[in-house]
C-alpha cells in the first residue's frame, strides 16, 4: 500500500509542475512516506530525518507522509528535527498544496484531514515499480482492531471504492501496457461497495468474489490481490480463481498465529480449525494456489506450547513463503497495555527456528518446480546479471532468466533450470 502510494503521490506532483529526482542532494524538498506498523520502520524516519538534517542543515525542505505522520501529526515538529510539513494518510491527495505552503514560508503546515471522494489517482508509466505491473487500491483502513496493530489508527475506517472505478483503472492500465494488476487493500476480502455499478451482472456469493469477476472480464493477462483476511475468506473466492485463469493462483492469508489462546487474545476473530478449512479448500483447488502468509512471534503471553503450535501449522500449510516477525508493542494498541513478557532473545529463538521450518517448505516448494515450465512476466532486467531477465510467476514466485532484452513486458514460458539461495532460474522457451 506504501509503494503504491508513493507511486501516486509521484504522479500527482510531476503533473502539479514539480520536477521529481531521486538524488537528494540536487532536491529543494525530500519526502519521507513512512510505516508505523513495526517500531523499527518508524524509527528508520527518525535516523534518517537526522542524517538529512546533519548534511544540509535547514535548507534543504523535509515532509513526512504515510502512517507516522498521520498518529504523530504535529509531534513531528518538536525536537528541532526540521521538519517543515506533515501530511496524513488521507490528505496525500493535497500534498502539492502543503509543499507550495511551506515554500511560501508557512512554518509547520500539517494536514490530517480526510481525502476528497473525486480525486483523480492515475499512475503515469514512469512512475510505477514496474512499467508492466500497476497497483488499483480497492479498499483503503481497517476495522478489525487486531490487538497489535495501529493499521486501522494510521489509516482509518474501511472504505471501498466504487467498483466501476476499479473496473475503469484496471482497463486503463491494460491500454497502457500493464500485464499484471494488484488488487490491494489491508483486507481486500471485507471489500464492501456503497453501489453495485460497475458488476451487476457478476455472481457470487461476496462483493469481493463479484469484484473479481468484473476484473477478470477487463481481459487483462494477470490479476493478483493482497492482502485476504481469514476470517472473511469464503469459498467464492476459491470458485472464482478456479474459474478465471487471469485471476492468479497465489493466496496470501496472514494468519498471524497457531494458537487459539493467543488468536484469541490478538482478537483475530478466527480459529486454527477455520483456518486449516481455508486451506484445505485452497488446497484442493485445481490451480494449484501458491500460499503465503505473515506470523508473529513472541506476542504477550505467548508460551512455548503456543510457539509449538504455530510451527505445527506452518508445517501442515507448507507455505510457499512466510513474513515473520517479533511482535513489538505499538502505542495505543490494546495489546501494548499488556506486559511484553517475552525475552528479546526468546523472540529471536523463536524467530530462527520458524524460519528453518518455514526454509524447508520453501525449499520443497521450489524444487517441485525443477524442470517444469511456468509463466512469468518479464518484468526488468535482473540487478545481479544483466544477461537475465527477471519477473514473476502467477504463483507469485520470482525467476530469473537468460532471456533477450526485447521480451521485457511479456508473460515468456520458462522452463526452471536451477534453484539458488531462494531463487528460481530457468531459459525461456
Ligand atoms: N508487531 C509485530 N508485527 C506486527 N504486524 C502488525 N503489527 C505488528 C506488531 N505490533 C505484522 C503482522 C501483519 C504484518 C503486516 O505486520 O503480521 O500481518
Ligand atoms: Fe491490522 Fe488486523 Fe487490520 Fe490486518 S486485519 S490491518 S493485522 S488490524
Amino acid at each position: 500500500m506504501n509503494v503504491s502510494d508513493s507511486e501516486r503521490v509521484s504522479s500527482h506532483l510531476e503533473s502539479d509542475g514539480f520536477e521529481l529526482t531521486s538524488d537528494e542532494s540536487s532536491a529543494d524538498v525530500v519526502i519521507f512516506n513512512t510505516c508505523s506498523v513495526r517500531e523499527k520502520a518508524e524509527h528508520k524516519l527518525y535516523t534518517r530525518v537526522g542524517q538529512l538534517q546533519k548534511a544540509y542543515g535547514p535548507k534543504k525542505m523535509v515532509g513526512v507522509m504515510g502512517c507516522v505522520a498521520q498518529l504523530e501529526g504535529e509531534n513531528l515538529f518538536e525536537g528541532g528535527r526540521g521538519i517543515d510539513f506533515v501530511v496524513g494518510t488521507r490528505a496525500v491527495g493535497r500534498i502539492s498544496e502543503a509543499i507550495g505552503k511551506a515554500l511560501e514560508g508557512e512554518k509547520r503546515v500539517l494536514d490530517l484531514k480526510g481525502r476528497e471522494d473525486d480525486y483523480d489517482w492515475t499512475v503515469s508509466e514512469t512512475h510505477r515499480h514496474s512499467p508492466y505491473v500497476g497497483f488499483v487500491p480497492i479498499i483503503e483502513g481497517c476495522n478489525k482492531f487486531c490487538t497489535y496493530c495501529i493499521v486501522p489508527f494510521s489509516r482509518g475506517r474501511e472504505k471501498s471504492l466504487p467498483p466501476a472505478e476499479i473496473v475503469r483503472q484496471v482497463l486503463d492500465l491494460r491500454r497502457q501496457g500493464v500485464k499484471e494488476v494488484h488488487l490491494i487493500g489491508q483486507n481486500v476480502n471485507s471489500y464492501r461497495p456503497l453501489t453495485d455499478a460497475g458488476f451487476e451482472e457478476f455472481r457470487g456469493a461476496t462483493p469481493f468474489s463479484r469484484l473479481l469477476r468484473a476484473a477478470a472480464s477487463t481481459g487483462i493477462e494477470r490479476i493478483k490481490f493482497t492482502t485476504s483476511f481469514p476470517r472473511d475468506f469464503h469459498n467464492d473466492i476459491v470458485d472464482a480463481i478456479n474459474e478465471h485463469e487471469n485471476l492468479c493462483n497465489w493466496v496470501h492469508l496472514p494468519v498471524q498465529s497457531g494458537s487459539d489462546r493467543i488468536l484469541r487474545a490478538m482478537r483475530r476473530g478466527h480459529t486454527v480449525e477455520n483456518y486449516r478449512k481455508r486451506i484445505d479448500l485452497l488446497k484442493r483447488s485445481p490451480r494449484k494456489i501458491g500460499l503465503t502468509t505473515d506470523i508473529i512471534v513472541g506476542f504477550p503471553g505467548e508460551t512455548e506450547q503456543d510457539f509449538e503450535e504455530t510451527v505445527d501449522l506452518v508445517r501442515y500449510c507448507e507455505y510457499d513463503s512466510a513474513y515473520i516477525f517479533k511482535y513489538s508493542p505499538r502505542p495505543g494498541t490494546p495489546a501494548a497495555e499488556l506486559p511484553d513478557d517475552v525475552p528479546a532473545d526468546e523472540k529471536t529463538r523463536r524467530f530462527l527456528e520458524l524460519e528453518k521450518v518455514q526454509k524447508q517448505n520453501q525449499a520443497r516448494s521450489l524444487e517441485r518446480t525443477l524442470g517444469s515450465d511456468m509463466e512469468v512476466l518479464a518484468e526488468k532486467i535482473s540487478g545481479k546479471d544483466d544477461r537475465q531477465l527477471s519477473g514473476h510467476t502467477t504463483c507469485h514466485k520470482v525467476v530469473n532468466f537468460k532471456a533477450r532484452r526485447s521480451f521485457l513486458g511479456e508473460i515468456r514460458t520458462v522452463r526452471i533450470t536451477e534453484i539458488k539461495s531462494n531463487t528460481l532460474f530457468g531459459e525461456s522457451l
